[in-house]
Formats: C-alpha cells, sequence, structure tokens
C-alpha cells in the first residue's frame, strides 16, 4: 500500500472536518480562505464580473465546508457559474453532496479523483482554486501547487491553507512516537485507540501536552485526532517556507488572513521597535510577526501567477464598496465609543485598535452595497463641514482595524 492510498484511507474511514449536513438547515459555516469579500477583495483587485459565469475549483473539498460557503455565497450575489469538488475519499463527497442537496444548491459539481490527476480530467479553467489543508499531505506540494496554477485562468487565483510549524509544536514528536509504536496496518480505529492512551500518558514536559493551540483532537471527535496525529504523511511550514512554495510554482503571495497575525508592529508596544518593525517589507513582516507570536499553527493565504500585479482597492475611493463578513457591523457601532479601542483576541494573541472618532457613524452605515461616496455624503449631511479629506482619514483608520481582523474587505462596482 503506498502512502497516498494510506492518506486517503484516513479520510474515507475518517471524513474531515466531521459534519453533519442536517445543521445547513441551521446555519452555513463560513471561513477562509475562500469566502467572496475576501476573494473579490485579494484575487480580483475588488472585481469580480457579475455578468459572467464564474468557475471555482476546490481541490480536496473534504466534507464540503469551502464548496458549501462558495457555492452559497455565488447564489445570494447572484452570480452565475460553478463550484466543481474534486477530492478522492468517497465518504467526504457524500457528506458534502447530502449537505449541497439539504441547502437545494444547484451550482455545484462532484468529482471524484485525485488533485493529481488534475491534468486529464478535462475540467477546464477556474478563476478560482481552494485548496485548504491538502497540499502539505502530498509527497510534492510545489508539484500540486504547480498543478493548480495550471488550471488558473489568467487573471485568477488561489486561497491555500497549509499547516504553521511554530503552531505545531508537539505534534510531530506524538506521530513519531505513534508511527514506532502502532502495528503495521493497524485500522484507523485501533490506530485513535492507541493515540488516545498515548495522550493520556504524556507527562507535563512534553511539548504536545503544554500547547494549548492545537484543539482538534478534543473538540473533533476520532476524526480531528485522525487528521492531527495519524496522518501517514504531513508537513508544516514557516512563512519562509510558504514564500519558497509560492516563487517555486511561479505564483505572488498577495495576502494572509487574518492580516493582523501577520502585522508584527500590532503586537509590540515599544514605539522603537513598532517603527522599526513598520519598516520591513511585507513579507519579512509576516516573518517576524510569527516569530514573534510564536504561534500560527496554519497559514491561509491568497495567490495569484507572479506575473499578475493585482492590488487590493485603496480605501480612499469613493465607488470602493466596503463589505462586512461574519460580523454584525450595526451591533458592534452601537458598543463602539467615539475615539475608543476595539480590543481583539485571536489564538490567544490580543490585538487592540484604536478607533477614529466617528466610527460609529461609519459602522453603521456599511451595508456592503453603499460605496465610501454615498457613506461620505450621509455622514457630511448631518454635519456640515466634514469634507471628503476628513472622512478619508477617518475611515482608513476604521478600514486598517476592520479589515486587520479579517472582518472588512473592499469591493469595486
Ligand atoms: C484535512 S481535509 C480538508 C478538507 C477541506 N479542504 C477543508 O478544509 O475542510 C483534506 C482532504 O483532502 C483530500 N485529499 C488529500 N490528498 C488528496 C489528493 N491527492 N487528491 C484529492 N483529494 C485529496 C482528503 O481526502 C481530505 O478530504
Amino acid at each position: 500500500m503506498t502512502t497516498d492510498d494510506r492518506v486517503r484511507g484516513q479520510y474515507e474511514a475518517l471524513p474531515y472536518p466531521p459534519r453533519d449536513p442536517r445543521d445547513e438547515a441551521k446555519r452555513l459555516v463560513v471561513g477562509s480562505p475562500s469566502n467572496l469579500p475576501e476573494i473579490e477583495h485579494f484575487v480580483f483587485g475588488g472585481r469580480i464580473d457579475r455578468l459572467r459565469p464564474f468557475r471555482a475549483l476546490v481541490a480536496g473539498g473534504g466534507t464540503g465546508d469551502a464548496t458549501i460557503m462558495l457555492a452559497q455565497q455565488l447564489a445570494d450575489a447572484g452570480i452565475a457559474g460553478e463550484v466543481v469538488y474534486l477530492d478522492w475519499s468517497a465518504a467526504s463527497r457524500g457528506i458534502a453532496e447530502t449537505r449541497a442537496a439539504v441547502r437545494g444548491l444547484k451550482n455545484l459539481r462532484f468529482v471524484s479523483a485525485s488533485l493529481l490527476d488534475l491534468p486529464t480530467l478535462g475540467l477546464g479553467r477556474f478563476d478560482y482554486i481552494d485548496c485548504c489543508g491538502v497540499l502539505h499531505h502530498l509527497d510534492d506540494p510545489e508539484a500540486g501547487l504547480r498543478l493548480l496554477r495550471d488550471a488558473l485562468s489568467e487573471a485568477g487565483g488561489i486561497g491555500l491553507m497549509l499547516y504553521g510549524e511554530h503552531g505545531r509544536r508537539g505534534v510531530y514528536d506524538v506521530q513519531a512516537v505513534l508511527r514506532a509504536v502502532a502495528d503495521p496496518g493497524a485500522e484507523p480505529a485501533q490506530q485513535v485507540e492507541l493515540a488516545r492512551r498515548l495522550l493520556a500518558a504524556l507527562p507535563a514536559t512534553n511539548w504536545f501536552k503544554r500547547n494549548p493551540f492545537v484543539t482538534d483532537h478534543l473538540t473533533q471527535g476520532d476524526a480531528g485526532l485522525a487528521d492531527l496525529l495519524l496522518s501517514p504523511r504531513d508537513r508544516a511550514y514557516t512563512v519562509g517556507g510558504v514564500r519558497a512554495l509560492a516563487d517555486a510554482a511561479e505564483m505572488r503571495i498577495v495576502g494572509f488572513v487574518p492580516p493582523a497575525r501577520y502585522e508584527p508592529e500590532r503586537m509590540v508596544s515599544d514605539a522603537r521597535l513598532k517603527v522599526r518593525l513598520a519598516r520591513l517589507a511585507p513579507l519579512d513582516k509576516a516573518a517576524a510577526a510569527e516569530d514573534i507570536a510564536g504561534n500560527i499553527k496554519s497559514h491561509t493565504f491568497y495567490v495569484v501567477r507572479a506575473d499578475n500585479a493585482v492590488a487590493p482597492p485603496s480605501p480612499d475611493r469613493r465607488e470602493a464598496i466596503p463589505v462586512p463578513f461574519n460580523v454584525d457591523l450595526p451591533a458592534m457601532a452601537k458598543g463602539m465609543k467615539p475615539g475608543g479601542a476595539l480590543s481583539a483576541s485571536i489564538d490567544g494573541l490580543q490585538f487592540s485598535f484604536a478607533l477614529p472618532r466617528r466610527a460609529p457613524a461609519i459602522a453603521a452605515l456599511i451595508d456592503g452595497k453603499r460605496d465610501l461616496g454615498a457613506i461620505h455624503d450621509a455622514m457630511a449631511a448631518t454635519s456640515p463641514g466634514f469634507t471628503w479629506d476628513d472622512f478619508v482619514a477617518e475611515f482608513g483608520a476604521f478600514f486598517a482595524s476592520l479589515h486587520a481582523l479579517g472582518k472588512l474587505m473592499l469591493r469595486l462596482p
């Protein structure tokens, strides 16, 4: 049996993440990468052509999170096209298909195959490809990323998630012990049982035991434990490794999410250090942030072809439309004090964002449809003398905070 067979066998026995299709009636699972506001902001410079069918591929779709989210968001936005789900695990596909059926989604196609077979599947080119938590299981992730790149349209982009080295401290130690003591060819259920015994026996000095940031073995049942500790093959990346991978596939990183995790100047209070960190080039900043925080367990980011010069829309354009994601801004506006601060904790890391004086009024006017010009007009109507330049300064500060948290993107009409 090859390592590929064993990787596939694990997801056949224990599809990940565990999902109950009946939950689709109650909630939509949203996240990153691959939510529409982020894709539009980072990959398409704020502009997805809504008059043209949009084609997306979810490579290694698992139990369907990204597939369902993206198909639902495209349908809700009235954007024609299709989301193609691709995975080699039939059990995972079954769950994803049932979830789509519960939602009545029609803009989906399901394909059972290895993503390594992409060149011969005849699926055509894609505007966007999601590959979340998959490349790090391949024998050659660089070759995998090149295959995905070859399936992209010229202006397309890819949303990736790869394991982070620092935050998975201890994971590979436990994996190595389990590999050493497991019976060759043991069934997944036996392996899970042995893993639970080892976890219960670990002394307080063990790095996995001391790592509070990896929790799938506690929160995601047997599938979570297997995905974390029993993978026949996985590797983890630093920011430098992610960059090398993108370079090798002739791709360019256009954004890590949430951005705050990669902005080291937000992580120190010393003013001189802040200035020095703020001067670094974007990817050097990201590497410094990773080293300072020390607990990034996965890197989520977007890449485009290296020769694609696309850039996110600037927050000083009248026609730019601020689009909230996964946040109730009107409710947030009620809790904001003019000139106060916004506190947030991401994976145990505390952030405090200074808010501009008019943050509550700005937040109350953002509805995903109004553009910045209209928001300024509405504010100026009640505050004569509030100029466009005043607004740009206030909105710029507001946007920097909410965007850093991954809660606000920009799009162009
Ligand atoms: C950790 S799960 C992630 C699932 C999904 N992307 C998500 O984030 O929820 C990895 C998935 O990738 C699939 N996979 C791994 N290698 C693959 C390959 N070479 N071809 C197709 N699917 C693959 C597995 O079957 C599994 O469903």
